[in-house]
């Protein structure tokens, strides 16, 4: 049998600017006299005498040496990373090298997930709860998320109307996929949460961005998104709190939209409540799905990360009618199956603290609270920043635009939200997001999920650098 294997692991690889061209040339040989060599005996050869090298069945018989195919799909081509993740990435690893970088561009509480959730966890474990569960979700959660949605947002589910996922990030992308067909708008008011409008992409939906004002607390105007609608607008995504601007929906602005929502029956809206909890009096939180019409037509996706400080344990869901519901969680069963038996069985501990997570979850938004109104103050004081006081969440999303344009000696030009973030961490050794990730260049977002005395150093190395920038400097 003539083998139709074939090697492919010196050609353009490392290995190969490593070699002098002789050895490189005796490799190549050797790997030509592989292709001659029965299958059966190439094995026993390399078993016997193993040697480092990749080797690859193709389909290809053209040439001695062949390339792996490296083409990635149009779909994944089409999608841009998360930056949020990337930078968090490179801040850790930059404090991994020892350099003392502030960590602000994290989308994650600093707080340990309760102790009572926690045990919940070790104590499935220990009792042995380890297997998979049904696809939707164990029935003890999702009866405990009805009671919750329930008894906290006024709205009334069954357990099959609700689908728990790994996070509320998969409930967002399962919920796209079950209902949007190729073509189809998904409207997102901007700033956005970066993940909306790369799902939207991947699931061959085009994302319609409606830009919201800082001038008017970046909440979306109604009659813009009138303006938009046709008959290819699917979904509306409304995510209050919001993540990057902490803005929080009130009941009337909802109303609006919603009244907007009725007269189109073509459109769907996914409610994003997962920074439900993380919100600040005088605001408070209205679920989409509570107002009149509304019911039949929303998918209300929650989630236990932000609130009970649980990122880890990759826990969300999605409440809707079941003709939907049911559609998501036929995705979930050929993706992912149902979550963590043991991540669920923290959420129903999660669940048991209370209303709105009761006093674990209190004190966590009390200190929440404080480094807002801490974060506020100062950024207020500082030259040429706007700001629109967040009522949610944990981000201040601050317009720097005024510092564009300007140059800073041994830097160079500071262009856009991407180059002051890069100057922010280069001579504030302060990491945080550019707004351009959330649709919005001429801020950047701050996430405040670090201690008191964290943001406290953060702010002066802030305005020690912006000190260093000569503003008006011409490009
Ligand atoms: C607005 C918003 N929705 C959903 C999620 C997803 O959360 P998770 O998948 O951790 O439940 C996030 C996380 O950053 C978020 O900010």
């Amino acid at each position: 049998m003539a083998s139709s294997l074939h090697t492919s692991f010196i050609s353009n690889s490392p290995v190969r600017s490593n070699l002098q061209d002789s050895e490189y040339f005796k490799l190549r040989s050797f790997s030509i006299q592989l292709q001659n060599l029965p299958f059966k005996c190439l094995k026993k050869n390399l078993n016997e005498n193993p040697i480092r090298m990749s080797i690859v069945t193709s389909a290809k018989n053209s040439s001695d040496v062949n390339e792996i195919d490296t083409t990635l799909s149009p779909r994944v081509n089409s999608v841009k990373p998360s930056k949020t993740v990337a930078i968090t990435d490179q801040a850790t690893a930059l404090v991994q090298a020892g350099v003392p970088v502030i960590q602000l561009a994290a989308g994650e509480p600093d707080f340990d997930t309760p102790s009572v959730i926690a045990e919940a966890g070790i104590n499935a474990i220990r009792q042995g709860y380890t297997r998979y569960t049904p696809n939707s979700g164990t029935l003890e959660l999702r009866e405990a998320i009805c009671r919750k949605l329930s008894e906290e947002n006024g709205i009334s589910y069954t357990p099959d109307e609700i689908l728990v996922s790994n996070g509320a990030k998969q409930s967002v992308h399962q919920a796209l996929l079950a209902v949007c067909s190729p073509g189809d708008e998904v409207i997102i008011p901007g700033p956005f949460w970066v993940s909306y409008t790369e799902m939207a992409t991947l699931t061959d939906a085009k994302p319609v961005i409606l830009q919201t004002q800082l001038s008017n607390n970046f909440l979306l105007d109604p009659k813009v998104l009138e303006s938009i609608i046709n008959e290819k607008s699917r979904v509306l995504i409304i995510c209050s709190p919001s993540n990057p601007t902490g803005s929080v929906y009130p009941k009337e602005l909802l109303e609006e939209i919603a009244k907007i929502v009725a007269k189109y029956p073509r459109l769907l809206v996914l409610s994003d409540e997962i920074y439900e909890h993380i919100i600040y009096a005088p605001a408070s939180h209205v679920s989409f799905a509570s107002l009149p019409g509304m019911w039949e037509r929303t998918f209300t996706v929650n989630g236990f990360s932000k609130a009970f400080a649980m990122t880890g344990w990759r826990l969300g869901y999605l409440a809707g009618p079941k003709h939907f519901v049911q559609a998501c969680a036929k995705i979930q069963s050929q993706f992912t199956s149902g979550p963590s038996s043991i991540s669920q069985k923290a959420g129903v501990a999660a669940l048991g603290l209370g209303r709105a997570g009761g006093e674990a979850v209190a004190i966590m938004v009390k200190a929440f609270q404080e480094r807002r109104d801490y974060l506020v103050k100062s950024f207020k004081e500082m030259e040429g920043v706007k700001i629109s006081e967040p009522q949610g969440a944990f981000y201040l999303f601050l317009d720097f635009s005024y510092y564009y344009g300007s140059e800073v000696e041994g830097f160079g030009v500071i262009e856009d939200s991407d180059s002051l973030c890069r100057y922010l961490l280069d001579k504030g050794q302060v990491a945080v997001v550019p707004g351009a990730a959330f649709g919005d260049d001429s801020c950047i977002r701050i996430s405040y999920a670090a201690s008191m005395s964290t943001l406290q150093a953060a702010i002066e190395n802030i305005k020690k650098a912006l000190a260093q920038i000569k503003l008006g400097v011409p490009v």
